[in-house]
């Protein structure tokens, strides 16, 4: 089935989506995949962009997946605008939309679930159970559906990064893994769809976030104990008002692993609820 907005073609099952690219792949070119879960902003636009300039044709996903929500989590808050949504990537001049519903991702007696073992373990896996169980197995069907050459993601969701270039390194999917930089607001808030849950107030709060992970990494660079300068970003994330730190760790970027002494690739990554808000955040330490 394949529906159309003036210059974007939406697709909403697998078959359409496949016929869909292996008309765009007739002529040698090149695709990219950005999936997303909607409601998008400019993060997700510099993600389109800069897959627009490494490919020759793109499909965007807006999928909201319940499989990486937990129980207790915003499934059903998660802002949706559709309308909105397909005027940016038709404005983007994006070739095609895959937007199935939840039915024909998984379809009745649907039981195969991937697992990125020790990526997938500590800093928002810790707090998240079975969230990137979820984002694994939906980011491999997504892949397997479209098989592009590149699919694209925000290095603001750093562990999920981390994940997906595991999960197609281990399992030999042929597709090149491409990391964006963080998009941010000007006072240094990095853009994310759970903004809009923020009231003014926590919005004037929100950066610190960013400020504290940049002093712990500066701090870092220039010597300074990491588990002192981590203790001491939870202690002024909470006197700032937020309501609990998840936690501020410096981890090798690579693996995800514990970082001992500063050394190349390292990234300081923090999650922090500010009112409705889980705002998750990481900065590279210089
Ligand atoms: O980052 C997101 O928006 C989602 O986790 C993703 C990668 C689209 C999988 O549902």
């Amino acid at each position: 089935m394949t529906e159309s907005v003036p210059s974007l073609k939406i697709v909403r099952d697998v078959a359409s989506l496949r016929r869909r690219v292996q008309g765009l792949r007739s002529s040698n070119q090149m695709i990219a995949l950005v999936p997303t879960m909607g409601a998008l902003h400019a993060g997700h636009m510099a993600l389109v962009e800069r897959a627009k300039a490494l490919a020759d044709k793109v499909v965007v996903t807006i999928f909201v997946n319940p499989t990486q929500f937990g129980p207790d989590e915003d499934l059903a808050a998660y802002p949706r605008q559709e309308s909105e949504d397909w005027t940016l990537l038709a404005a983007a001049d994006v070739d095609v939309l895959y937007m199935p519903d939840a039915l024909a991702m998984y379809p009745e007696h649907f039981q195969t679930e991937i697992r990125v073992s020790d990526v997938s373990q500590g800093l928002c896996g810790a707090h998240r159970a079975g969230h990137f169980d979820g984002v694994a197995t939906v980011v491999a069907k997504l892949l397997l559906q479209a098989s592009p050459d590149i699919a694209l993601f925000g290095e603001k969701d750093f562990q999920q990064l981390t994940v997906i270039k595991r999960l197609v390194a281990d399992l030999d999917i042929p597709v090149d893994i491409v990391g964006v930089p963080t998009v941010r607001e000007d006072d240094g808030l990095a853009l994310s769809s759970r903004n809009a849950y923020l009231t003014e107030e926590e919005r004037a709060i929100a950066p610190i976030l960013h400020r504290e992970l940049t002093v712990v990494a500066i701090d870092i660079a220039e010597g300074a104990d990491i588990k002192v300068c981590c203790a001491r970003a939870v202690d002024t994330l909470l006197a700032a008002g937020f309501s609990a730190v998840d936690y501020v760790e410096a981890r090798e970027a690579l693996t995800l692993s514990s970082l001992m002494a500063h050394g190349p690739d390292a990234r300081v990554l923090g999650a922090a609820q500010l009112g409705g808000a889980r705002l998750i955040d990481n900065v590279p330490v210089p």
